[in-house]
């Protein structure tokens, strides 16, 4: 008899089989929420471009968020969205105790205590009314230093609002230290930073835009990385470990699954990886013309994530995913 001396397919043969030899394992703590929360609406508002994602009010983002918790979630990362009108250049209403991000950081800490992680969005894009990530200067550029201090003032906003993670993702040099030094200065020194270490200039942000109701004109290259770079993202992450950053994320996930790589094989802490809205609502697009089965490649998607290095996965179909997971 000859045949194949290597036949693969034994440990291919049926699902137990599979289940036994999978080298990937999901668990539904692994993922986190991303969720929108805005001022001024009565009812969630259905983000066009996202199926199935709306923006929350104060009510039903606790009772999303109670949901998510009971699927298994590991955590939610928050957005908010303030009225247009309490939009200025700075992006102050970010960092009011009454701002729609911090009442809905306090009502989910006051909900679920410390029954799941509750992130927030530490940046000031959603607030500013130019629609950046930062302060400008008089001819228009993105002030690094003078964005540090706004970011310092947000991150303790809302650590007393409640928030375990801030989550500084607008990619201005030197964040994390400025954050982490801010926090202890306030005695916040269980305050967690996850942060942004290689966060790209990414078309898949697209639908993100209209979910936050963005006023941006023009794009955020002069801080966010360049898709073309692998390298720099080694650099980021190395300042990210020196700024004393708890945990680093990657993001957009899937067309930078090979940096996720390159980050998990430069560090020991815990690996994130955002699964953008461009990601979420290419799969829900196509999965709403029947052309592809969007639970499966939601789920697909996101085992590819962990198998590329993330040990935490941000996804807008976290309870779903979670769901299936532990009914799996
Ligand atoms: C900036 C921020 C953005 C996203 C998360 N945080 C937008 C941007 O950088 O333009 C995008 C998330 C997504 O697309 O799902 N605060």
């Amino acid at each position: 008899m000859t045949g194949p001396v290597n036949r693969p397919r034994r440990l291919r043969q049926n699902p137990a089989m599979r289940r036994l030899v999978a080298e990937t394992r999901l668990h539904p703590s692994q993922l986190v929420l991303p969720m929108f929360v805005a001022d001024g609406i009565d009812a969630p508002q259905q983000i066009g471009s996202m199926p199935g994602v709306v923006q929350h009010t104060l009510d039903s983002l606790r009772a999303a968020a109670a949901d998510a918790v009971t699927a298994g979630v590991g955590g939610v990362m928050l957005f908010g969205v303030p009225k247009p009108e309490d939009k200025d250049a700075t992006g102050s209403v970010g960092a009011r105790p009454d701002g729609i991000l911090n009442r809905a950081l306090s009502a989910l800490r006051s909900d679920l205590g410390d029954d799941t992680v509750i992130m927030a969005d530490t940046c000031l894009d959603e607030f500013t009314d130019h629609g950046h990530c930062g302060v400008l200067t008089g001819s228009g550029a993105v002030d690094n230093d003078a964005t540090l201090r706004r970011y310092e003032e947000l991150a303790v906003s809302q650590a007393s609002a409640g928030a375990h993670v801030v989550g500084p993702s607008g990619m201005m040099d030197g964040q994390v230290a400025a954050i982490r030094d801010a926090l202890d200065a306030e005695g916040f020194i269980d305050t967690t930073i996850l942060a942004y270490t290689a966060k790209y200039a990414s078309a898949f942000y697209g639908p993100f835009r209209e979910a936050v109701g963005s006023s941006l004109q023009g794009d955020r290259r002069t801080y966010q990385q360049d898709p073309a770079n692998r390298l720099e993202s080694a650099r980021e992450l190395l300042a990210d470990l020196e700024e004393g950053a708890d945990m680093v994320m990657v993001k957009p996930a899937m067309s930078f699954l090979d940096i996720v790589r390159d980050v998990a094989d430069r560090t020991d802490l815990p690996v994130a990886a955002y699964q953008v809205s461009g990601e979420y609502a290419m799969m829900a697009a196509a999965g709403e013309r029947g052309w592809i089965d969007f639970d499966a490649a939601i789920d697909e998607s996101v085992l590819s994530i962990a198998r590329a290095g993330a040990s935490i996965i941000l996804t807008y179909a976290a309870p779903d995913v979670a769901r299936r997971l532990a009914r799996a």
